[in-house]
């Protein structure tokens, strides 16, 4: 029997069984695990099962000398010193493609969300501010025969795109991935170009030293007026005051995020823009989704604890 560090719940479903094979030892705090806590509780383990708001990084590693697989519930894995690991010869796993059509899902109602103003909405309604129906009141944006503009033509982005002819959207991808591509359905362009002609910008780039502040000054400064910015990637590529300034200075029409560069701070100047609409970090929060996700974690690490090779390993 080995033994295994569960950084958070999961469902029993999946604990269950892993319990039956080796011991876990389960925080079961309601918020991440403290920084000492993990520390002192990785020590012994032979397997470390964590999440996105957990930063793996040497000093983990050192702490927890017999450490052979870091299983990340999550997709992204900024949280995790890849090469840190690499030198220990540590496993590192993510959860790809269980999540794909969650994250695409919650993408598109964000989309849908801040061109059609529903938050904004909702809130006028519970502050009793509706007076009535007119002609010209809370007029949103149509999406049929707008331009989607997709930066990282990974799964997810890619997934995104294959709901677009849905709603009558044509797309271009940008990115390292989207340069890759071969295949003809995908129009490939620079970020430049896709920034200047998009109607709706959708992040779905993995959070690198190249993408952080990808959205800046800069580049807001080039999107259209009328342009809606849709981040359910990672917080650290916009930067969130050049945002804030953005839409201040009106040279975009909205924002919808899920992610934030210092979660849970979201920076009070964003919450106070009505064409903002802001969700927790929940892109992959559907029951199945989440329980896939732990799933697969939890067969990385009995594949490894068993000498076999990971499923989902980050190379
Ligand atoms: C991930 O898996 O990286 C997602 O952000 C989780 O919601």
């Amino acid at each position: 029997m080995a033994s295994v560090l569960l950084t958070r719940r999961i469902p029993s479903s999946v604990l269950t069984p892993l319990q039956t094979q080796h011991t876990v030892d389960l925080y079961s705090g309601d918020a991440a695990i403290p920084r000492d806590e993990l520390l002192r509780r990785v020590a012994d383990k032979d397997a470390l099962i964590c999440v996105l708001t957990d930063k793996i990084d040497a000093a983990v590693m050192d702490a927890a000398p017999s450490l052979k697989i870091v299983a990340n519930i999550a997709v992204g894995y900024d949280n995790i010193d890849i090469a840190q690991a690499r030198q220990r010869n540590i496993i590192v796993t993510n959860t790809p493609d269980v999540l794909t059509e969650a994250v695409a899902e919650l993408t598109w109602a964000l989309i849908l969300g801040i061109a059609r103003r529903v938050a904004e909405g909702d809130r006028l309604i519970r502050r009793d501010g509706w007076k009535g129906w007119a002609l010209d009141f809370m007029l949103g944006t149509e999406l049929r025969g707008k331009q989607l503009g997709i930066i990282g033509a990974g799964r997810i982005g890619r997934a995104v795109a294959a709901k677009a002819p849905a709603f009558g959207m044509r797309v271009v991808f940008a990115g390292r991935s989207a340069s890759r591509t071969k295949d003809p359905a995908y129009t490939s362009v620079s970020v430049d170009e896709l920034l200047v002609t998009s109607d709706v910008i959708s992040i779905h780039a993995p959070a690198t030293a190249e993408t952080r502040h990808l959205i800046n000054k800069r580049t807001l400064a080039r999107m259209k007026r009328s342009a809606l910015l849709v981040n359910t990637a990672r917080g650290s590529i916009i930067d969130e005051e050049a945002l804030a300034w953005a839409l201040d200075e009106r040279l975009i029409a909205g924002a919808a995020l899920d992610v934030f560069e210092h979660e849970p701070d979201v920076p009070p100047p964003l919450r106070q823009h009505e064409n903002v609409l802001l969700v927790p970090h929940v892109g992959s929060a559907t029951r199945e989704t989440r329980t896939a996700m732990a799933e697969l974690a939890a067969r990385n690490v009995l594949a490894v604890l068993n000498g076999d090779k990971p499923l989902t390993p980050v190379t």
